[in-house]
């Protein structure tokens, strides 16, 4: 897939993930070598989440993140708006409220959450700043963020090694066990990513403080914590 922006975008993004909701999870681990669950529950300890907390699961796909949190005690929303990744978190049985929706026009009031996660879906954005203005509105003051997402390496040696099993080996064995295109779309979908500094830049004006970035295996992810000030 070549790389859609604007409302081609929006559209190519959600028919893919409906596209590769049924293997989704199980593709899931494969590529993360079993590692995404433990980044998972990382980011829900660096923001903190505990008993009674409000958690909006943005983009909460087939539910992972939700359910980490609700067995956490937190009072959960997963919002997405890929309609088969929904089915795949209800199916799941859990605790949690389900809102089929657009991460730029969330249906949540003002100042109501304790903290936003975002497991793996800031690339797919459209506009990341219209979203993270958006998940500033939602939180309550001094709300935290958890967002996860892939990254590059900085170290050269690193980044052949994360190149070669990223960008040919993942598309392989998607296109094995799932949809070709949806995982050549993957690693391509990387360049959406702004520089680390941009990514910052752009959490800072949407009212975020003590914006954080901590890597993950050599920096083949990141999850980037804050608050709301
Ligand atoms: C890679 S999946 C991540 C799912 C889940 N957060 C996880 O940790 O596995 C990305 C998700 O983002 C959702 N998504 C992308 N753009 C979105 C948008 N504008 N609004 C709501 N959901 C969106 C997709 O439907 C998909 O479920």
């Amino acid at each position: 897939m070549s790389l859609p922006t604007g409302h081609e975008k929006h559209v190519a993004v959600r028919d893919m993930f409906d596209r590769i909701a049924p293997r989704y999870d199980l593709l899931n681990r494969m590529v993360s070598l079993g590692l995404d669950q433990s980044w998972r529950r990382l980011a829900l300890d660096l923001a903190a989440v505990g008993e009674g907390d409000r958690v909006l699961d943005l983009a909460c796909g087939t539910g992972d993140l939700s359910e980490q949190a609700a067995d956490r005690g937190a009072i959960v929303l997963g919002v997405d708006f890929a309609r088969e990744m929904l089915r795949g978190a209800s199916a799941r049985g859990i605790a949690v409220d389900l809102a089929n929706g657009d991460a730029a026009k969330l249906p949540v009031a003002d100042n109501s959450i304790d903290v936003v996660t975002c497991g793996f879906a800031l690339r797919n954005f459209v506009s990341l700043e219209v979203v993270f203005v958006e998940m500033h509105r939602v939180l309550k003051p001094g709300g935290r963020i958890a967002l996860i997402d892939v990254d590059r390496p900085e170290s050269a040696i690193v980044r052949t090694g994360h190149s070669l099993y990223f960008d040919r080996f993942v598309p392989f064995l998607g296109g094995l066990l799932s949809d070709r295109d949806a995982y050549r779309y993957l690693p391509e979908s990387t360049a959406y990513l702004p520089p680390p500094e941009e990514l910052r830049a752009m959490l800072d004006k949407a009212g975020f403080e003590g914006v954080t970035k901590r890597r993950l295996l050599l920096g083949a992810a990141q999850i980037l914590t804050g608050a709301k000030a």
